[in-house]
Parts: C-alpha cells; structure tokens; sequence
C-alpha cells in the first residue's frame, strides 16, 4: 500500500522547470490534489502516524488523542493540514507570511536564498502544553519548517511531529530536524 501511493504521488506531482524564475525545477501538486484517490490516500498517510488508535509502542496513554492542534503553513500547506487536523480531531493553526493575520501575533523572520521571509501566528492560537503537528507539502531547505517550529514553541507548545508531501533530498532540510518525529511520503 505504501509502496501503491508512492506510485500515485510519483505520477501526479508534475515537474515544470524554469518556475518561478529560470533554473528552478517546480513540484507541481495540483494534479494530485485534483485526483481524488491519490488526495485521500495522501491526508490518510500524513495523519495516520498521530491518530489515536494507532498511537506507538511505548506512548504512555495509547488510545488518547495524540494532537491538538495541526499547523498549517500558507498557502499550500493549508490544503493538506485543514483536512488532517479533521481527520485527527484536532484543530487548526493557520502560519501566515507577515500582514495576513488580523490579531495580536508573534512573527519570526528567517534566511531565504535571497533575502528574508517573516511568517506569523496568533499569540492566542496555541495553549501552552499543547501537542502540535506540522502540515506543510514540501520541505526543501526546511528554513519554513524551522520557523514554524519557533513560532509553537514560542508559545510553549511541543511539536510531536512534522509530516510533509514531498522531500527535496538535495537541499538537506532533514538534517536541521534530527530532534523531531519527521515524516514524509515522497523523497526526490
Ligand atoms: C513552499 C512550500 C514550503 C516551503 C518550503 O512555500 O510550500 O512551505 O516553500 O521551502 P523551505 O523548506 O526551503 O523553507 P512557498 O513559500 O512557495 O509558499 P506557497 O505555499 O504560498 O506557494
């Protein structure tokens, strides 16, 4: 089964070079949230690890709720997160870029290739002691996960886990979270 959704991932995520500037080679998603299988069987697998029935050898309350809150980070990670953290019985914490979010936030700005990025979050969206999964389709240099992870444990939450589409192996992101339960579906 496992190996059956690789093949699906595989086929419908879609390679569009020189997007968005030339020398860049985009993971398209679009067909593979388009299709409605391979949709479905990719928000079971990012959620099954944390759902409660399947709660891992050595959890001290197998059977209780493992999530609290699912992060999604904007835009596409929405897409995935909003239908995991349902699935889980969770809620969900939307990471914005910086200007998006209407409330009080706390923001943290981060190295890009070029330049910086900020992204935000409600100060009130995370109760301290919270259990916190992070949602995002792609990890690629992984500075946008890492961020996001500053931004929960800022509000004395704990990240359980980091479960993402698609791993871009040759950027290395992995390696800045040897701490966390990472897991991916696709590597390439
Ligand atoms: C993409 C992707 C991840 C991030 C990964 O988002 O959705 O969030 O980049 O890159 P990193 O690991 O190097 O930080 P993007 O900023 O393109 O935003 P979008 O989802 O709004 O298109």
């Amino acid at each position: 089964r496992q190996a059956e959704l690789t093949e699906l991932l595989k086929e419908r995520i879609r390679d569009i070079p020189d997007y968005p500037k030339p020398g860049i080679l985009f993971k398209d998603i679009t067909p593979l949230l388009a299709d409605q299988a391979t949709f479905g069987m990719a928000v079971s697998a990012l959620a099954a690890r944390y759902q409660a029935s399947g709660a891992r050898a050595g959890d001290a309350d197998q059977g209780a709720v493992t999530v609290d809150k699912v992060v999604g980070i904007e835009a596409r990670g929405f897409i995935l997160a909003a239908p995991v953290a349902y699935r889980l019985g969770a809620g969900f914490v939307p990471v914005r870029k910086k200007g998006k979010l209407p409330y009080h936030t706390h923001e943290t700005t981060y190295d890009l290739e070029y330049g910086t990025a900020t992204l935000e979050v409600h100060q009130d969206a995370f109760t301290p002691g919270d259990r916190v999964l992070i949602v995002d389709d792609v990890l690629a240099t992984g500075g946008t996960v890492r961020a996001t992870i500053d931004l929960v444990e800022r509000a004395e939450a704990q990240v359980v886990g980091i479960a993402i589409l698609l791993e871009l192996a040759f950027l290395q992101g992995r390696d800045r979270f040897s701490g966390h339960d990472l897991h991916v579906l696709l590597t390439v």
